[in-house]
């Protein structure tokens, strides 16, 4: 088994039609929902909605440990893990597609590894490049095939939440380097290393970040901007060639 897991987050809990369901097995706690069998194109992957269904569940309550090792127990090898994102380079407009190669981790308090009990020999995972592997190249070619404007590489921030950030806080992340910020990234991405799942990330820009922009963040827009976005992720995912 070699099996595809599409971790979707807001915005894209109705992303695929729904088939058979699964219940994700694992120690670690509470999944945040079951697992539903799509199509995309040519083959079959399972979605796990990040926030649960109904999307209820906020960053920082998410079991990334639970979902992590739920998908690594169905067989799952390979993760694309879509994710809505601010900008903080303020020339990523909203609707803009960015496959990350680099984060800085910001949140604090989440159980973030499976080395924490002893039910794990301690390892210190290699994370230099947090999403290098085969599934972020496809995503691009995906991009290329389906001509859809992919925005190769981004540093994301990944902020506690839910709230969002002060305007002061976004000019921080711009001087350390970042070019995003989301609130979803971590743990999940290191949990997937350190389970030995290919884990790539799709970010879907939604909104300037805070103080990009005179006007206050609006959620109704992030939610237009996401709603017409997810067009493109489908048809992008249809063409992933795996
Ligand atoms: N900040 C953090 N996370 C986000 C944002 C933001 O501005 N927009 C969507 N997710």
């Amino acid at each position: 088994m070699n099996e595809l897991a599409i971790i979707g987050g807001t915005g894209a809990l109705d992303l695929f039609p729904g088939g058979d369901e699964r219940v994700l097995e694992t120690d670690w706690g509470d999944p945040s929902a079951n697992v539903v069998r799509v199509r995309l194109g040519q083959y079959k992957a399972w979605f796990l909605a990040r926030h649960g269904r109904p999307h209820r569940l906020p960053p920082h309550r998410i079991d990334y440990r639970a979902n992590i090792d739920g998908l690594r127990r169905l067989g799952v090898k390979r993760v694309v893990a879509i994710n809505a994102v601010g900008a903080v380079d303020p020339g990523l407009a909203p609707g803009s597609l960015v496959i990350p190669d680099q984060l800085v981790d910001y949140t604090w308090g989440r159980a973030h590894t499976f080395s924490d009990d002893g039910r794990h020999p301690l390892e210190h995972v290699e994370f230099a490049k947090p999403f290098e592997g085969p599934l972020r190249s496809a995503l691009l070619a995906a991009g290329q095939a389906a001509d859809i404007g992919l925005v190769d590489g981004g540093c994301i921030a990944v902020t506690q939440g839910p709230r969002l950030e002060t305007a002061a806080e976004i000019r921080r992340l711009a001087r350390d380097g970042c070019d995003l910020v989301g609130m979803t990234a971590m743990p999940e991405v290191s949990l997937a290393r350190e389970a030995g799942i290919d884990y790539a990330s799709l970010c879907v820009v939604a909104n300037p970040g805070a103080g990009l922009e005179e006007e206050p963040i609006s959620l109704e827009e992030i939610h237009q901007v996401l709603s017409s976005a997810m067009i493109s992720v489908q048809d992008l995912l249809a063409h992933l060639s795996l």
